[in-house]
């Protein structure tokens, strides 16, 4: 069964240790990895029959009325990819970042993302899940532009 809930303090091995498997072996990496998506950012974890084998990083941009959030990384372990699970990290992302807006008074009007120009999967990914290609930022990244993608709600 997959289950999708926020990350807290209690997860910090478990990050690490998919840090580990999925990025590379570095310990002090593997740390400030898990720690900034535990107390930096809002992440999301899914787990399938609890087995951690996604995660989606999120946090919000600008002052609430502007009503936009930044979805700063998804990534699903290999081994669990083409199950929709990062579809159902983007659904449950847009309820969650929604609902933050509409307790606080808000609304939520806009996700944006920042990708590698070259990354077609995540291209073809973004495009299934209603995103927009909006804008080209030449030599964002060492090794490639970057491409701004847009939702609006
Ligand atoms: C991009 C990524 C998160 C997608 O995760 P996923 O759980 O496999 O995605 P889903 O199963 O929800 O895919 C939904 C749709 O996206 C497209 N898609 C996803 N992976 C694809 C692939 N490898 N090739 C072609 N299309 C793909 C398809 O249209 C797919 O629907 P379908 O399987 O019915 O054809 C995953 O490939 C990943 O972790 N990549 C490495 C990290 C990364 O690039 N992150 C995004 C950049 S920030």
């Amino acid at each position: 069964m997959l289950e999708i809930r926020n990350a807290t303090s209690a997860d910090q091995k478990l990050l690490e240790d998919m840090y580990l498997t999925e990025v590379e072996e570095h310990k002090e990496r593997a740390a400030t990895f898990a720690s900034d998506l535990i107390h930096h950012f809002k992440t999301m974890l899914a787990l399938q029959d609890n087995e951690l084998c996604g995660t989606l990083t999120w946090d919000t941009r600008g002052g609430y009325d502007d009503g936009v959030v930044e979805l700063v990384s998804i990534g699903v372990n290999k081994a669990y990819q083409r199950q929709k699970i990062a579809t159902r990290l983007v659904d449950t992302f847009v309820k969650e970042a929604s609902k933050f807006y509409s307790d606080r008074g808000y609304d939520l009007r806009v996700i944006i993302l920042f990708m590698e120009k070259q990354n077609e999967i995540a291209r073809k990914f973004y495009k299934e899940n209603g995103f927009t290609e909006s804008a080209i930022i030449p030599h964002l990244y060492p090794h490639d532009d970057g491409v701004i993608w847009t939702k609006h709600l």
